[in-house]
């Protein structure tokens, strides 16, 4: 079977028992605090795990994409040194909703090892005597039981010597320090050669990281939720969360020994040796795990620039430029390779990947340039730190002149702070700080302060995790059945209930995070601020200072709660605000659609922030947009807005809306059910989830302020419309006046700058003149009075 026949068998299988096939979420997260990136194919449900909302179909399946090299799960290191372990993997799953209301229904351990089962043997026909499987033993610290259930499920299929037991560590699945967990029974195969299984028992094998005897399915059955204080909360409904490790999958169906060396990689590999000149052995050697680590990382590299996120330096930005310079740094030392290289790769994976993520081929230009030139600084980077060892290098000769290449090592501790410095400003990770010293002057053993390393090291994560530390305190709720509703595009102002509330502490600054059941206020997404306002509880005002949205929950943050939250609350949002950032979220629309009409459909949105002062929009564009070009998407959007168009807005299905030609965004996640903003069928759709004004003219005029560049291949624009165009304008008028009258009125304005800067011109070059020749005359003087001595 191909990869590709292998992920439609899994879909298939699980459409004939129920389950609807989902698209993955995006890898990078945006409405979650606790996650930078999609870690499980369970990410996007957490919403239904934690009772937040009702899951509109119990039974679901999908591929999802992950990444696992930051937070709670972390393998990078691993990664291309063994076989098995990868940066961002595709995790096949399978989905119980226990609080949904559909047909058919949800299912739990019974019915979710029995499918497990029939896929894995009857399916894609793995022997039976290859597999083994763990249940959770209990723990008793946490009070909790042997999985009896599971045990007794398994029974039914699998000999009972073939399951064994698990601790806490690999049977009991958590996301992260808190949110749902529960107990899990993992599927494990054994895929050495029949003579290897002969002669050990693959059970004493079993999660004991040997590369052939791997976990490949993890079906999780959440049963708890995981509070601050550690305690274990029983879930009211509960759920069956399933992940398969996808490239795993392939590797043994394929029967190959390494995941690299199944379809899934080998393309890319064999890119890898073309570009190099070098061949790929699958040893352990470093310059086969070059070609290792290069394979996975240009995966995650790709696709999370795909999904939005560009290298920088902070947050997720920075993990992915550690990925890519984890590739750079291992082609640069081990292949031999000193030009930007991983570009060249996102073409034959764009190509592999269109038919199950058709992101990365729809913006391969983008994505190529983008890793190009975070390639070009690093290399550039890596030359400045190599010039800096040199300079060390060459202070050590000098110290030991006597030495000169000689045969005598004298040992040198090259010092820790050094090493930091290097990692910390030029990204050199130690172990290639070590490689260069190995290759240092003649007559010299280098080695490094590696505790004086771990010390700065640690310094200055304590640094960052003070900076950054938030300490959420558990959920108070008042109402554990309500649901929370956002009535905002409509309706300004509601009487309202708490449904829970929090405190939060950053910083040494309080703050309070209240769900209401009904909701005015909009919650900071899709580029549009957050509402403020305010929330009457009694006589007593609490000011709302923003709205986020913490999944899909709508968070109304304030820095003080009332004495009691109980009873009616008088929810309002600030209008003015409002509807000043409705005019600039209107106007993103008619500026997204004037930028693909002027300068070209390869027009992607990038980013945007929408206020009540302005709008900024990124968007994929490799040059800067000239005048004439700015001045005519300018004209089209105010154009836009003396039609006067209607602003409609309708919900309807995801596929509907798209055979519409709406303009969906890459990253974004979508339900079923969509929202589609009109304005003209024929110059803007697009799915959105903002509010805007009714009709266009609402606009009254429209100003680009600012063009600029961003990044590789993005350009930024700032622009202001309504009110704020109007003060803009008066602004710079005011100035304009200013000047004309600092000039005296002149019939034309132009003409008497001009005038002036070219009088300035001269009256400089006469000042010149005069000075150089007054010192003619000094200097005269001065030789006139001069006398031999
Ligand atoms: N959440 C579990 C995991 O990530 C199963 O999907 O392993």
């Amino acid at each position: 079977m191909t990869s590709v026949e292998i992920r439609q068998a899994f879909f298939d299988y699980f459409t004939s028992k129920g389950h609807a096939i989902l698209p993955s979420a995006p890898i990078v997260i945006k409405d979650d605090p606790t996650l930078l990136f999609t870690n499980a194919g369970m990410n996007q449900f957490k919403d239904y795990f934690l009772g937040n909302r009702k899951a509109p179909q119990a039974r679901v399946a999908d591929t999802q994409k992950c990444l696992r090299v930051s937070g709670k799960h972390n393998d990078l290191e691993e990664v291309g040194v063994d076989t098995y372990h990868h940066t961002m993997f595709e995790m096949l799953g399978n989905w119980s909703f226990g609080n949904s209301r559909s047909q058919p229904g949800p299912y739990f351990k019974k019915e979710a090892i029995a499918w497990a089962w029939e896929l894995l043997t009857g399916v894609y026909r793995i022997d039976p005597d290859q597999l083994y499987v763990t249940i959770f033993e209990g723990d008793e610290k946490e009070f909790l039981p042997r999985d009896e259930e599971a045990f007794a499920c398994w029974k039914e299929w699998i000999g009972e010597d073939r399951i064994l037991m698990g601790k806490k560590k690999d049977n009991f699945w958590e996301m992260g320090d808190t949110g749902p967990c529960g107990p899990c029974t993992e599927i494990h195969i054994d895929s050495r050669t029949p003579e290897e299984r002969k002669k050990v028992d693959g059970k004493t094998l079993v999660n004991q990281d040997h590369p052939e005897v791997i976990e490949i399915w993890n079906v999780v059955f959440i049963q708890f939720n995981r509070k601050k204080d550690g305690q274990l909360e029983s879930l009211p409904e509960k759920h069956v969360d399933t992940g398969m490790g996808f490239e795993r999958l392939v590797r043994v169906l394929q029967q190959k020994h390494s995941n690299y060396d199944s379809e899934i990689f080998s393309g890319t590999i064999r890119a890898v040796e073309e570009i190099s000149g070098k061949s790929y052995q699958g040893t352990q050697d470093n310059r086969d795990i070059a070609f290792r680590v290069i394979s996975d990382h240009i995966r995650a590299i790709a696709f999370t620039i795909a999904d939005g996120q560009m290298p920088s330096n902070t947050g997720a930005g920075y993990v992915v430029r550690r990925i890519l310079r984890r590739a750079v740094r291992y082609y640069f030392s081990y292949l031999d390779v000193k030009e930007p290289m991983l570009y060249k790769l996102v073409n034959p994976l764009s190509a592999q990947f269109q038919g199950v993520f058709p992101e990365l081929a729809s913006q391969q230009e983008f994505v190529e340039k983008v890793v190009h030139e975070e390639e070009q600084n690093f290399l550039r980077t890596l030359e400045k730190g190599l010039r800096r060892i040199e300079e060390q290098f060459e202070k050590v000769r000098e110290s030991h002149p006597e030495v000169a290449g000689g045969a005598a090592e004298i040992p040198v501790v090259f010092s820790g702070k050094e090493a930091f410095e290097l990692y910390d400003t030029y990204g050199f990770p130690l172990d290639l700080t070590r490689l260069i010293l190995r290759q240092g002057p003649k007559g010299f053993t280098f080695s490094i302060d590696e505790q004086g390393f771990e010390k700065e090291m640690q310094q200055q994560k304590n640094r960052s995790r003070a900076a950054g530390q938030v300490d959420t305190e558990d959920w108070v709720v008042l109402d554990p059945q309500g649901a929370a509703r956002f009535v905002g595009y409509d309706t300004f102002e509601t009487t309202s209930r708490v449904l829970k509330y929090r405190k939060t502490q950053a910083q040494g600054k309080v703050s309070y995070q209240i769900v209401l059941d009904t909701t005015p206020f909009y919650a900071e997404s899709g580029g549009q601020v957050g509402d403020t306002g305010t929330l009457m509880f009694g006589t007593e005002k609490i000011a709302v200072v923003n709205t986020k949205k913490e999944n899909e929950l709508i968070i109304h943050l304030t820095t003080r709660i009332p004495d009691s939250l109980e009873g009616p609350v008088q929810a309002r949002i600030n209008l003015s605000q409002r509807k000043k950032t409705a005019v600039h979220h209107s106007a993103t629309h008619l500026l997204h659609a004037a930028l693909r009409k002027v300068l070209g459909n390869h027009v992607q949105q990038k980013g945007s922030l929408v206020c009540e002062q302005y709008l900024r929009f990124d968007f994929s564009h490799f040059a800067k947009v000239t005048e004439a070009e700015w001045r005519q998407i300018e004209s089209l959007v105010n154009e836009k807005i003396r039609e006067n168009l209607p602003v409609v807005i309708r919900e309807m299905d995801k596929q509907e809306a798209l055979a519409t030609g709406a303009m969906a965004l890459f990253g974004e996640k979508y339900g079923d059910r969509v929202r589609v903003v009109v304005m003209d069928p024929g110059y803007s759709i697009e799915l959105c989830g903002g509010t805007h004004v009714g009709h266009t003219g609402e606009l009254g005029f429209f100003k680009i302020i600012s063009e600029t560049a961003v990044g590789a291949g993005i350009r930024r624009m700032e622009a202001v419309s309504g009110q704020a165009a109007e003060e803009y304008i008066q602004k710079e008028l005011l100035s304009l006046e200013a000047v004309r009258e600092r000039l005296k009125n002149p019939p034309d304005l132009l003409k008497a700058v001009d005038r002036l800067s070219l009088e300035n011109t001269e009256l400089q070059k006469r000042i010149e003149h005069l000075e150089t020749d007054q010192l003619h005359k000094i200097a005269e003087k001065v030789l006139d009075s001069a006398e031999r001595i």
